[in-house]
């Protein structure tokens, strides 16, 4: 172990980690300089902290009367604001941010989640789906709207060489931005000791969504986006295939409102939903994960009968780049949560594998949603689930593949009804073929009602494709 530098071997010794360098002198030159390299990223002193914290509640409520509903637009947003948010796609103030860095284990999939077909009809990956929507988008305001792809070590390689195989999905790549967020350590959850993965690999994993704020001021990429002249990043989740990238009228209200940060909700209907909600503590907009939400408060309604906090999260917001230009810099506005996980590592003591028969580890991940409270100007508006929130998460059960095309096969089959075409449905009201549009064909609905044909109708699965007019039926 003489050729340690001395500085790692210090600090090593100092936050008793030094157990990491068991099996030093078998690795090779490359694996040595590594593990250097690795460990030169860690912030021992911070891992100290955060395990010194694993017992503390998960997180503390404010008491009840301190937090308060948000108040919410309605999904239609008026004309004037839709025109301010066109003039500011027109102008190329606005970008779009997907974030894909995350691992996707509860898909089982074993490329990156962005790379998973879910077009109904085409196969279409996420990523090509969120591509053609900037694509469609720059071409209708004759502005490139620039592409924000955040990545991790666990998807970048492959991202970026699915990405440069489909040509980009027709998008210049001088407007497709690649950035990687960065990774934290696992700790062995009985001895706060850094786990290795292999032989001089430590456990790493991505920071959490959270990652975002800090990977785009690290990586210059804020800078860049001023030097465009963007002032808006509309964010959004790789996973969301109904997401309406940029929504005009979104971005309008944002833009009148001078507000810092927006978000699209998803009213919740049962007490029970597993999703996060938005609330106003102290006047300061945040998020309430839904282990967090008492069953009494999530349970509470209004006189009306409304769920009093039914403003569900889902993963859509418009950041201005004022307020994260504000919030990468400072170190306290994203904590890391703590999670308990079981983690297969490797025991350089043993020098064997082990497969922990439960949790063993803490991981550590910021969320994108604590910079919220951050902002002093907000706004809220509601989306409806149908339209625009089928989030792509588990194998089985719930929020499978299966559910969301059949959630792009619901809503284009409307559009197309909404266009007066006939689209033949089964006795359980769902339509009896897969159906999709391409972005490239249409964005929404009154874009379609524009293109279709007199006499068009739906006898099998129909794809409306880029370019071609309505090629249909095409099967499979
Ligand atoms: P999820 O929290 O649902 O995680 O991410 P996941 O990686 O997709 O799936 P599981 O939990 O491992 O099964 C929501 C969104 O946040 C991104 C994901 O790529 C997805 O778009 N994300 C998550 C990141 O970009 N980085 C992360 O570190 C975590």
């Amino acid at each position: 172990m003489t050729d340690v530098p001395p500085e790692i071997l210090h600090r090593l010794t100092v936050h008793r980690q030094d157990h990491v360098l068991g099996g030093w002198d078998n690795l090779s030159p490359a694996g040595r300089a590594g593990l250097v390299e690795q460990l030169a990223g860690i912030d021992f002193a911070v891992l100290e902290t955060l395990y010194g914290r694993r017992n503390e509640p998960h997180s503390v409520l404010p008491p009840r009367d301190r937090v308060a509903p948000i108040p919410v637009d309605p999904p239609a947003a008026p004309p004037a604001a839709v025109a301010i948010g066109e003039r500011a796609l027109r102008r190329g103030e606005v970008a779009a941010l997907v974030v894909a860095g995350g691992q996707g284990s509860r898909l089982g999939f074993d490329k990156p989640k962005g790379m998973f077909p879910i077009g109904p009809v085409s196969g279409a990956s996420l990523f090509q789906i969120h591509a053609e929507k900037v694509l469609a988008l720059s071409r209708r305001y004759g502005n490139p709207v620039p592409f924000l792809v955040m990545t991790s070590p666990a998807t970048h390689t492959d991202t970026e060489r699915y990405f440069g195989e489909n040509r980009f999905f027709g998008l210049a790549p001088s407007d497709v931005y690649f950035f990687q967020q960065g990774t934290m350590p696992a700790l062995d959850l009985a001895t706060g000791r850094l786990l290795l993965e292999a032989p001089g690999k430590l456990f790493q994993s991505p920071n959490g969504h959270g990652g975002t704020l800090t990977a785009l001021a690290e990586t210059g990429l804020l800078a860049d986006l001023k030097a465009r002249g963007v002032g808006h990043v509309f964010y959004f989740q790789v996973d969301n295939p109904l997401v309406k990238v940029c929504d005009p009228g979104f971005v309008g209200r944002h833009v009148a409102a001078g507000s810092e940060v927006s978000s699209k909700v998803v009213f919740k209907e049962q007490p029970g939903e597993k999703v996060g909600v938005l609330a106003a503590t102290d006047g300061k907009c945040g998020i309430i994960e839904y282990s967090d939400l008492p069953v009494e408060w999530a349970a509470e309604r209004d006189a009306a009968g409304e769920l009093v906090f039914r403003a569900g999260n889902p993963a859509i917001h418009i950041f201005a780049l004022d307020f994260l230009d504000r919030v990468t810099g400072r170190d306290d506005v994203l904590r890391y949560h703590v999670a308990r996980k079981a983690v297969p590592y490797f025991d350089p003591a043993t020098g064997q594998p082990v497969t922990p028969p439960a949790e063993n580890a803490l991981k550590f991940e910021r969320f994108i949603f604590d910079a919220l409270p951050a902002a002093e100007r907000w706004l809220a508006v509601e989306t409806k689930r149908d339209e625009e929130f089928a989030p792509l998460k588990n194998a089985t059960k719930t929020d499978t593949p299966e559910d969301v095309k059949r959630a792009i096969t619901r809503l284009h089959a409307g559009w197309l009804e909404r266009a007066g075409v006939h689209v033949p449905r089964e006795g359980s009201g769902e339509p009896s073929h897969p159906v999709e549009v391409s972005p490239l064909f249409a964005l929404d609905a009154d874009d379609l009602a524009a293109k279709i044909p007199p006499g068009f109708a739906v006898s099998g699965p129909t794809r409306l494709g880029p370019g071609e007019g309505p090629r249909v039926p095409t099967s499979g």
